[in-house]
């Protein structure tokens, strides 16, 4: 399963991407808004650091002018994602980039059928929202697990982009469904380290060898 960051701001992003677990990052507009910084810039930035995928999102709603505007993200680097927001447009600048062999990202999904349509139009990546679904006491998992067995019922390429995580039994629900990727805040990340017994063990280790007054180096 790939991980991606699901943030803007580039220190955590390079802080985390030297761990050697980071496999791509996405952004919204929301995030880029936190970050401050300008879009264009920050993408540029993210990309140069990060080699695989970076969703950049759109943020026009006609076809028109997202299509113009994920051209230009696209033109930044090799590895942006442009994303687009999953309503008939969305999915229509999808197909047109898609055929260009541009990287898709179809976000705000919250249903089968829409995932269903994101990969018709030639998606590379499909982002269900779970941590929205559950805040609203729906089945965000439930979701991901129809999305999976649709797409191998008809070998889509679409890859499952598990969004919106918030903590690290997000992480592992989407891992035992077969999800393709996560995307998760720098930390979510950071818990999924944390076990009390690895520090109390590690302690304890770390006593007993201080007794023995050895050196390994
Ligand atoms: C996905 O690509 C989105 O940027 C993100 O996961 C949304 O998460 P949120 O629901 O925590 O805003």
């Amino acid at each position: 399963m790939k991980i991606f960051l699901d943030t803007a701001e580039l220190s955590e992003i390079s802080r985390l991407n030297e761990t050697g677990l980071v496999d791509g990052v996405t952004t919204n507009p929301s995030l880029i808004a936190k970050s401050g910084r300008n879009i264009l810039e920050a993408i540029a930035d993210i990309a140069a650091v990060v080699s695989g995928p970076v969703s950049a999102e759109v943020t026009a709603t006609d076809y028109e002018t997202m299509l113009a505007e994920g051209r230009k993200l696209a033109a930044i680097a090799d590895n942006i994602a442009v994303k687009v927001p999953l309503t008939p447009a969305g999915l229509r600048v999808c197909h047109s980039l898609s055929r260009d062999q541009i990287m898709v990202n179809v976000t705000l999904c919250f249903s089968a059928a829409q995932a269903l349509l994101a990969a018709k139009a030639g998606a590379r990546f499909i982002s269900p929202f779970v941590g929205r679904l559950d805040d609203l006491g729906a089945d965000g998992m439930g979701l991901i697990s129809d999305i999976v067995d649709i797409y191998a019922n008809y070998d889509f390429a679409t890859e499952v982009l598990v969004a919106s995580a918030r903590g690290p039994q997000h992480i592992v629900d989407a891992a035992l469904l077969g999800a393709d990727v996560v995307t998760l805040p720098p930390k979510v990340l950071d818990q999924m380290y944390q076990h009390p017994l690895t520090d109390k063990g590690l302690d304890a280790f770390l006593q007993d060898w201080a007794a023995t007054g050895q050196s390994i180096l």
